[in-house]
């Protein structure tokens, strides 16, 4: 390769890389990556997943995120002392990656302080519930024993609080009579896959500002 090539070569890695780099975080199935993956590939959200983080060996979002050809860790909590060492953790995986947001997808623990300080107002969550309604596990099952007539999904900025923090976009799914469990959280869970990639384009996009808990967006 000549030096010039080389330039080139390089003026190219340059471009690629100006894309946000976001880390996903998840235990299990992975559907929400793989929503997040989606519309990478179909040109509606421009991003790059930089790693895909999971706290449990076998969980298929790591699958999903090694046949699309991203990077794929299991960080495992029995190799840290402490929460807070398992955040650390984390902390420099992303690091190490150049990471910009952090999106929690399913991701089955609390963030703590040293995951929280290294990336202030920059982790998001997705819940399958109208926030505050129905915080932590189960929160489909809480729904239909609580007799909501509405329920939905909200994609929120993490605190340190579980389930908590400004609220970036919400969509409502309607409960219907004879739901179970299963029924309504596969209705959830397509209004999920929309909402997760809107709201890390909104984010990425700034432009918006907290008053308090709100999240404002230009223009209002
Ligand atoms: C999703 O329904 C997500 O909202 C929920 O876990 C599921 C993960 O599914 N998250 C929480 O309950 C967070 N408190 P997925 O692994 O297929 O994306």
């Amino acid at each position: 390769m000549t030096n010039d090539q080389r330039g080139r070569e390089s003026d190219r890695t340059v471009r690629t890389d100006s894309r946000p780099r976001i880390a996903v975080l998840i235990s299990g199935r992975g559907s929400n990556l793989q929503s997040i993956i989606d519309a990478i590939a179909a040109g509606t959200l421009d991003a790059t997943i930089a790693v895909v983080i999971s706290n449990r060996a076998g969980a298929q979002g790591l699958t999903r995120a090694r046949d699309a050809g991203i990077e794929a860790l299991f960080i495992n909590p029995k190799d840290s002392p402490d929460r807070d060492a398992y955040d650390r953790a984390i902390v420099d995986a992303l690091n190490a990656r150049r990471v910009t947001l952090v999106c929690l997808a399913g991701f089955m623990r609390l963030v703590g302080a040293p995951l929280l300080d290294a990336f202030p107002q920059r982790i998001l969550n997705i819940h399958p519930s109208l926030l505050p309604s129905f915080r932590g596990l189960d929160a489909q099952r809480q729904a239909l024993d609580h007799g909501v007539r509405v329920t939905g999904a909200t994609v929120h900025l993490v605190t340190s609080q579980l389930d908590d923090g400004p609220i970036v976009l919400q969509a409502t799914v309607p409960v219907l009579e004879g739901d179970t469990v299963d029924t309504l959280s596969a209705r959830i869970l397509v209004e999920e896959h929309r909402l997760y990639p809107e709201a890390i384009r909104l984010v990425l996009a700034g432009g918006w500002a907290l008053d308090g808990r709100r999240f404002l967006t230009r223009g209002h």
